[in-house]
């Protein structure tokens, strides 16, 4: 069902660049530049660099070297917050191989995630655009707050629905907004083909996270390469399960109990199976598909071309996938 969107190859020569511009070199401390490049040839979807890349594409004036280094900005940064959101969520598991924090004590983990952000940072200035350095670190503090957010309303059963959306915003669809619009920027493109492609990003990124949220649910770890089933576990509540309580108000008991110690031997695993087989998966699928429409709407302002194509296809990718 799912497979790399095939109109990637428009841009893959430039990802050979971004991936070339990401590697540790020498100069960095032996354990953290192999740290690193573990992390970068572990086998990452490179999703965001690609629609920095594409949206870059509908403008003659972006220059090839400047998207690059947004590009792998943008990279970067995702790099860094799955660092630091594996010691936060204790995941052992990540793309397939043990995480960092599965080797390195909390700390150290943490200083490399550090680093690691700080190295985003750097190929951001190497745009050489203030703007684009500005939207790079307003995400950073978006990111960090969703973050936050989602730790804060952890064990929260009864918040709304709207406080998901925010989360989500913060933690995922920010840096895919921040993406495209950085790229629409150094094209210098008209301020409301920025907004627009600042919100094709935005949806784009909701879908996505909304989708590694039923992931959670119906994945298993071998393909999605990373621990699954954890989501409502850890007290996080997502979008399934939003959906699922709307039909099932009882729900609401067994996950009270759970925090209250009156559970029984594993109510939680018998609710995420439920809600695995309920029709709140396919609930909350369409909701994706819906912010995919969207996305793919905003993009009828631009003249048909390869590279607006390139973007509908990765928009539909989003919500194909299984890993
Ligand atoms: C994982 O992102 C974190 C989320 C926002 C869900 P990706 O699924 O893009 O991770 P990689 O880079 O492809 O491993
Ligand atoms: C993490 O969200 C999003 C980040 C910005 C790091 P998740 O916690 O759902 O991501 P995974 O499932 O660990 O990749
Ligand atoms: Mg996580
Ligand atoms: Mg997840």
């Amino acid at each position: 069902m799912s497979s790399h969107p095939p109109l990637l190859d428009l841009v893959a020569d430039d990802l050979i660049l971004v991936e070339a511009k990401m590697q540790a070199t020498n100069e960095v401390f032996q354990p953290l530049a192999e740290a690193i490049n573990l992390l970068l040839h572990s086998g990452g979807k490179r999703i965001r660099p690609s629609l920095a890349l594409l949206a870059g594409r509908l403008y003659a004036a972006a220059e090839r070297d400047r998207v690059v280094s947004l590009a792998a900005a943008v990279e970067m940064l995702h790099s860094a917050t799955l660092v630091h959101d594996d010691v936060i969520d204790g995941a052992l598991l990540r793309r397939g191989k043990a995480t960092l924090n599965a080797a390195w004590s909390p700390g150290a983990t943490i200083l490399a995630g550090d680093y690691i952000f700080a190295r985003a940072a750097s190929f951001a200035a190497e745009t050489d655009n203030v703007r684009v350095m500005r939207i790079f670190s307003e995400t950073l503090m978006t990111i960090c707050d969703g973050e936050l957010r989602q730790l804060y309303a952890m064990g929260n059963w009864h918040q709304p629905r709207d406080a998901y959306y925010e989360r989500i915003y913060g933690k995922t669809a920010a840096l895919f907004a921040s993406a495209t619009e950085s790229a629409a920027v150094l094209g210098n493109a008209p301020e409301a083909e920025i907004a627009a492609l600042r919100d094709y990003g935005y949806k784009v990124g909701m879908a996505f996270q909304i989708m590694d949220d039923i992931l959670d649910f119906v994945g298993d770890a071998s393909t999605v390469g990373k621990p699954v089933g954890n989501d409502l576990r850890q007290g996080t509540v997502t979008l399934p399960v939003f959906h699922y309580m709307q039909d099932n108000p009882e729900a609401l008991a067994v996950m009270e109990a759970t925090s209250n110690g009156h559970a029984g031997a594993d109510p939680l695993g018998e609710l995420i199976a439920d809600i695995r087989r309920s029709p709140a998966i396919e609930a909350t699928r369409q909701e994706a598909v819906q912010f995919i429409a969207d996305a793919k709407a905003l993009l009828a302002g631009w003249p048909d071309s390869i590279y607006r194509q390139a973007l509908e296809q990765v928009a539909d990718y989003v919500v194909a996938r299984t890993f």
